[in-house]
């Protein structure tokens, strides 16, 4: 089996966890995309969605589902989105497609984070995949420079802008055995707007696909 048929199956069974008629906080890439695929051939009706990203937000409008500032409403009861990795704790790093700022802003306003992975993503400690700091544009330099001396290498992610006007940077070889502490220290550098480390927050529920199918962590 692939990659792509355990995305597909891992989007299935996110429905389980979707009520009819609520309004639904819905990620970014292409995990969530094959969600938001079996979503409306479910048949499921949702009142509305909150969206992390304007590739989302096209996504989910094409196919008729309204989407609601995260202003409009309330909390959220659900969110569902993807991670580049997880770890046993459903500690996560996102932001492989650059979104994880707002992902982050849908994820704590929801009650319940719902994490759509395969088992490729499943690492005991995180920092195999490079973790995006988004960065006002004036401070790349200059966060870039902090980024070294916590201990990363940081790659400019060039010719990418994010939803918010902003870049990324990309950071290779961190020491992440202790993320809330990391999150935390990254996030109070002038000029960070976030970093990809869904620590401090992590997911409440991670369901990945893989060759022996479906695994709930
Ligand atoms: C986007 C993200 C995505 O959730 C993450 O990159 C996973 O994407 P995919 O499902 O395409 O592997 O954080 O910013």
């Amino acid at each position: 089996m692939s990659q792509e048929q355990w995305k597909h199956d891992v989007g299935e069974a996110a429905l389980d966890y979707v009520e009819d008629d609520s309004v639904l906080g819905v990620g970014t890439g292409s995990t969530v995309n094959a969600f938001i695929d079996a979503l409306a051939a479910s048949g499921k009706r949702l009142e509305a969605a909150v969206s992390s990203s304007e590739a989302t937000t096209r996504r989910l409008r094409e196919l008729g589902i309204e989407v609601l500032d995260l202003n409009q409403v309330g909390g959220l009861d659900l969110y569902i989105d993807g991670a580049d990795e997880f770890d046993p704790h459903r500690r996560l790093i996102k932001g492989g497609g650059g979104a994880h700022t707002r992902e982050k802003i849908v994820a704590e306003a929801s009650r319940r984070f719902v994490c759509i992975a395969d088992e490729s993503k499943r690492v005991g400690v995180l920092g195999r995949f490079p973790l995006p700091v988004e960065v006002i544009p004036m401070a790349r330099s200059l966060v870039a420079r902090k980024l070294v001396a916590l201990g990363g290498q940081p790659e400019w992610r060039e010719g990418f802008t994010t939803d918010n006007g902003n870049l990324v940077l990309d950071v290779h070889n961190l020491d992440l055995v202790d993320p809330v502490s990391m999150e935390q220290n990254i996030n109070n550098l002038p000029g960070v707007v976030d970093c990809g480390l869904f620590a401090r927050r992590p997911a409440d529920v991670v369901l990945a696909g893989g060759p022996d199918g479906l695994n709930t962590l």
